[in-house]
């Protein structure tokens, strides 16, 4: 009776164990697959809508463009792709950063992230560490890069972001020893908490 016992004790506890760790596992697998949530299909801005100074990157009809919530797992070295933003108003940053509902001067080190790493704004006002080339800066989030929408008039009829971005300002790209943003148009770097 009592070795029946320990055993039926032996399994429950298994049953415990794996149902508490099933679902975190599940959670880190699907982290680090980060699928597409969906897709838009791009429609042409209409006449004088979308910005295309710089090369910024326009819908076009019948195009279509994967969306995100997630982004990949952040590590000590989180690889990304810099990007250049304006955060001021005019610039090509389309409205006022999400965090606070303002603009922000681009001489000082800011960027906002893809939807995935933003996390619903958890990481506003947050520095993190950019580092390229052995150079390294630390900058403030203020906004995020949308994911998850775009091709419309909020987003300067521009695509959906991918979702392992981090948009700076010309201060994070000037502190990584590259004066000329625009020329360059987008950087491998990583990146990591502060
Ligand atoms: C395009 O690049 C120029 C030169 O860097 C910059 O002065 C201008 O503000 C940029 N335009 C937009 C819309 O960001
Ligand atoms: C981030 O850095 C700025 C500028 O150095 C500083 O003022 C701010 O307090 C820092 N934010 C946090 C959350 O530590």
């Amino acid at each position: 009776m009592k070795t029946f016992s320990l055993i039926v004790c032996f399994f429950f506890g298994f049953i415990l164990l794996s149902s508490f760790n099933f679902p975190e596992a599940a959670g880190r697998f699907q982290l680090q697959a980060c699928r597409p949530s969906g897709t838009i299909t791009g429609k042409t801005p209409p006449p004088g809508q979308c910005n295309q100074e710089n090369d910024s990157d326009c819908c076009k009809t019948g195009e279509k463009y994967k969306t995100y919530t997630c982004s990949p797992d952040i590590t000590s070295e989180t690889r990304a792709t810099l990007t250049i933003n304006s955060f001021e108003k005019n610039g090509d940053g389309g409205g006022p950063s999400e965090c606070d509902g303002h603009y922000h001067s681009d001489s000082i080190p800011i960027v906002a992230l893809s939807t995935g790493w933003y996390k619903g704004g958890s990481r506003c006002f947050n520095n993190i560490t950019i580092r390229y080339n052995g150079r390294s800066v630390s900058a403030m989030v203020v906004d995020e890069c949308d994911s998850t929408m775009g091709c419309d008039e909020d987003h300067d009829y521009q695509p959906p972001c991918p979702n392992n971005i981090v948009d700076g300002s010309k201060a994070v790209w000037e502190a990584l020893g590259i004066s000329d943003p625009d020329d360059v148009g987008s950087l491998d770097i990583t990146w990591s908490e502060n």
